[in-house]
């Protein structure tokens, strides 16, 4: 019996997978490689030394999602595959539209059709939109306030009502706080295909000399030093987190919902503090207006999951920084883009 990954070549997807294949679990990788490159996979095989099956489809592609379920034994479904970009999600919101709920929808009618009903959902702490107070936990009011934001919210409702149709599944939903840093082998990381939306691989841009300065958008936010707070979670913490629910799915049914998140708060100053502290370098910063659509400060309380899932975060700031630093100077611009993305996957790597 196999888990298969959506998006598994991806940021998240190939580290969760490392974790997956590291706690013994047979992996069918489902990617279009849109935002993301088979070498990241080729990577994974390297650090753990196990192979895995990989279709190169997009969701939207009927007979290619046939073809995964009919040709596999699948015992659960992890999906991450979606676009992710808050601004070009505003942009393009019906790109958004059918990429992240119409293929996420022929994703799960394929599922019931072959009976697979255990599935762990990738969402996002921009569900809360705007939170009230802070620490965030699950039960707080949700509102997306972008197209992105909206498609997560509207697949936890499809989900609700999909469980309520049938209490045969089982489905975790992962509300990610903001994943940053890397795999400590330096071999996999985060790769945006174009000037980065997110704080930390902007910074490690910077610090590598990709870009020249970092804009600190807006400092004049009601917070300890007037940039915008977050609970930032080392991608590894995160990946373990799927591993945890993965295995809760697996052993009964119910839906339940989890913040993935380490419960603090750091400024945009104090991570480029951390940051130049850890590694060293010094970071050009200068302060600009506020990015339109941004909250002040969002962390997660995520008592929860540390309960339920017996799960918690454990790596610190400064590991994040570390990590992060290490795949960026291991891997300058191109590096991990070896080979076209319409080069022949390798069906086994
Ligand atoms: C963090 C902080 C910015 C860039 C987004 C999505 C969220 C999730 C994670 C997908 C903010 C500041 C940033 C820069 C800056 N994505 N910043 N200069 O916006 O919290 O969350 O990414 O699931 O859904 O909304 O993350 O890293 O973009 O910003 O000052 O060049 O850094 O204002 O305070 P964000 P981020």
């Amino acid at each position: 019996m196999s888990i298969l990954v959506t998006g598994g070549a991806g940021y998240i997807g190939s580290h969760t997978i490392i974790e997956l294949l590291n706690a013994g679990y047979e992996i069918i990788v489902l990617d279009n490689f849109s935002n993301s490159y088979p070498e990241s996979l080729k990577r994974v095989h390297e650090i753990t030394g196990r192979d895995m099956k990989v279709y190169a489809i997009n969701l939207l592609e009927k007979d290619g999602l046939e073809e995964v379920f009919s040709e596999n034994k699948i015992q659960a479904v992890i999906h991450l595959a979606g676009m992710k970009a808050v601004g070009e999600s505003v942009e393009k919101p019906l790109k958004y539209y059918q990429n992240n709920l119409s293929g996420t929808l022929a994703l799960f009618q394929a599922m019931q059709k072959y009976s697979v009903k255990k599935l762990v959902f990738s969402s996002s702490a921009t569900v809360y939109g705007t939170p009230k107070t802070v620490p965030i936990k699950e039960d707080f009011p949700l509102k997306a306030t972008n197209p992105y934001g909206r498609t997560k919210l509207m697949v936890e409702e499809i989900l609700h009502d999909l469980y309520q149709s049938d209490n045969d599944w089982s489905i975790s939903i992962l509300r990610y706080f903001n994943p940053i840093g890397a795999h400590p082998s330096g071999m996999i990381g985060e790769d945006p295909a174009d000037i980065p939306n997110n704080l930390v691989p902007y910074i490690t841009k910077v610090a590598v000399g990709e870009l020249d300065e970092l804009k600190v958008f807006g400092a004049d936010y009601p917070t300890k030093d007037g940039t915008g707070v977050r609970d930032y979670i080392h991608v590894v913490d995160l990946a373990l987190g799927h591993v945890k629910a993965l295995e809760w799915n697996l052993s009964t049914t119910g839906l339940h919902t989890y913040n993935l998140g380490t419960g603090k708060g750091y400024s945009v100053m104090e991570i480029i503090q951390a940051f130049e502290k850890t590694c060293g370098i010094k970071i050009p910063h200068s302060i600009s207006k506020r990015r339109p659509g941004d909250i002040a400060i969002s962390f997660a309380d995520p008592a929860k999951a540390e309960k339920e899932l017996n799960w918690s975060a454990s790596r610190s700031i400064e590991e994040m920084c570390v990590d992060s630093w290490r795949w960026q100077s291991n891997n300058r611009v191109g590096d991990n883009k070896k080979g076209k993305k319409d080069e022949e996957i390798e069906a086994t790597f």
